[in-house]
């Protein structure tokens, strides 16, 4: 496959399509970010980056913490409009119809109709360049129960996650497997005889009647 190179640039697709609020339930923000991801398992951390110029920044910057919202295909429309406006002009819970609920761990509100959220408080803060590397320990998770099955399993499939890949918006779709699938030990494949060979070769399940390749199975 031929390619071309392009110079380096800010592209890796899919990434979430999140929602972070910040502040306290008063005096609060939310704002749209595609930087953001999982960075260690054991404690939980998760980073999202940040221009200065964000409210939702001069917010995480004040208090040290914030919750990040995964998102669902529905909430796209919501979503871009969190990313279009800022927060000092707007009241963007009310226009996208997000209800503000306590967090357990954080002061920050949690948006009740996204179906997984984060409390995150910050342990640190780099800038980079254009934007701030803001580096949190994930203190809690809200997860809706409408997405836990009655074993306690999450199951994200429930709803159509939102994603984003290169300026445009997705909804995860197809289950294709699950982790692990690939080295799951399958069932050691049975002894095929000519009768068998054969009738995998013409694609059919089973040697035909009256032939040799039959006779051969029945032995
Ligand atoms: C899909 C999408 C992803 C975005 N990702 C980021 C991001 O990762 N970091 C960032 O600083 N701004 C990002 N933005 C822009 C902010 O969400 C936008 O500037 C927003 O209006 C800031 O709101 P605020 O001033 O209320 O904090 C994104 C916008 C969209 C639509």
């Amino acid at each position: 496959m031929s390619k071309q190179v392009w110079k380096g640039g800010a592209l890796l697709a899919p990434l979430p399509a999140a929602l972070v609020t910040a502040g306290t339930p008063e005096a609060s923000g939310v704002c749209t970010v595609a930087w953001t991801g999982i960075v260690n398992t054991k404690p939980p951390k998760t980073y999202i980056s940040l221009r200065k110029s964000r409210y939702t920044y001069t917010l995480i910057e004040k208090t040290g913490e914030f919750v990040l919202h995964i998102t669902t295909a529905a909430q796209a429309r919501a979503v871009d409009y969190c990313g279009m406006y800022t927060g000092r002009k707007v009241d963007k819970f009310a226009k996208c119809g997000f209800t503000k609920t306590a967090g357990t761990q954080v002061v920050a509100p949690v948006i009740a109709e996204c179906p997984l959220a984060l409390e995150c408080k910050v342990s640190s803060m780099q800038e980079l360049g254009t934007h701030v590397l803001i580096l949190a320990d994930i203190l809690a998770t809200d997860a809706d129960e409408a997405i836990i099955d009655g074993s306690g399993k999450l199951c994200l499939d429930r709803v159509r996650l939102l994603a984003f890949a290169h300026g445009e918006y997705f909804a995860l779709g197809e289950k294709l497997g699950k982790f692990g699938f690939s080295a799951a030990k399958t069932k050691a494949p049975r002894a095929v005889g000519k009768a068998g060979a054969a009738a995998k070769a013409q694609g059919r399940e089973k040697p035909r009647r009256g032939t040799g390749a039959a006779k051969q199975k029945k032995k």
